[in-house]
């Protein structure tokens, strides 16, 4: 039998007012921002977050600052009452649904810029996306105060963002990163995967096997610089545009220093009109 779906509140008084509520029961509250179109990575985040928290809030706001002016905000695909039947199977308490107006009214001016980890890889390519993610998940942090917040390794970059901006800004709000979920060959979820054809959904897993590869060859003695741009050829001869393969250090995202680092692999590829992103540990 389907469970009840969860309450909707679409405005920063009713969310405080819900959190408050929860509060008075003793419940420790997780928040899992999300943009909606949810996949089985963010059920994941919410059976996880019902693990550590007595009560858990999902919020679903496609984020129109961390879009730029070419890119999918219009045809980011929106599924509204499915995820509130998908948050019903996982047993989410409430979600959020601001509306554009209610998380930036008219005249609003200001904006989060993270530093550290958010220079290079997506920034090269999408200057725009930072400071939109981090001023949205710092007010979504300020709406609802929760002692934890749960994003997807799959934007491995945005999870060391958020983690860097909830320290710095003293939030007080824990960010608990959760692993990749991935399609039987290694496909990363995603939202935007939606938008593949079915020959480049066939295509599309090229990126994970390739940095799968990678990893392998490094961890087999084998220089990172040689393994990435092996594997950037293997995407780009499987017809991806890349924008990067890199390998970084896995804490602070920094260009690597010598033998003995934690490393993660990181790319972004264009599959026709869609951009995939992926990454993984070595
Ligand atoms: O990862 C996402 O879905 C978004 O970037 C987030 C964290 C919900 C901010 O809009």
């Amino acid at each position: 039998m389907a469970r009840t779906r969860p309450n909707v509140v679409e405005t920063v008084s009713q969310l405080r007012a819900a959190v408050r509520a929860f509060r008075g029961e003793g419940a420790k509250v997780a928040l899992v921002p999300t943009m909606g179109a949810l996949h089985a990575g963010h059920v994941a985040l919410v059976r996880r977050a019902r693990e550590i928290a007595g009560r858990t809030v999902v919020s679903i706001f496609v984020n129109p600052t961390q879009f730029g002016p070419t890119e999918d905000f219009s045809r980011y695909p929106r599924t509204f009452e499915a995820d509130l039947d998908k948050l019903a199977d996982v047993g989410a308490d409430l979600v959020y649904a601001p509306a554009p107006g209610e998380m930036y009214p008219e005249g609003f001016a200001t904006r989060i810029v993270v530093g550290g980890p958010s220079e290079g890889l997506e920034t090269d390519f999408r200057p725009h996306f930072f400071a939109g993610v981090a001023t949205v998940v710092g007010k979504l942090f300020i709406h609802c105060m929760p002692d934890y917040a749960l994003f997807g390794e799959k934007d491995y970059q945005q999870l060391k963002v958020v983690t860097r901006l909830s320290r710095d800004l003293d939030l007080g709000v824990q960010v608990v990163g959760m692993a990749t979920v991935r399609e039987a060959d290694g496909l990363a979820l995603s939202s935007r995967n939606a938008y593949l054809s079915a020959a480049e959904r066939a295509t599309a897993p090229v990126i994970h096997r390739s940095l799968s590869a990678a990893a392998a060859a490094i961890r087999a003695g084998g220089d990172p610089a040689a393994a990435v741009a092996q594997a950037a050829d293997a995407i780009a001869e499987a017809g991806l545009k890349v924008d990067y393969v890199a390998a970084r250090n896995a804490d602070t995202l920094a260009a690597l220093a010598g033998p003995g680092e934690p490393v993660r692999l990181l790319a972004a590829a264009w599959l026709g009109s869609t951009r995939l992103i992926d990454n993984i540990p070595v």
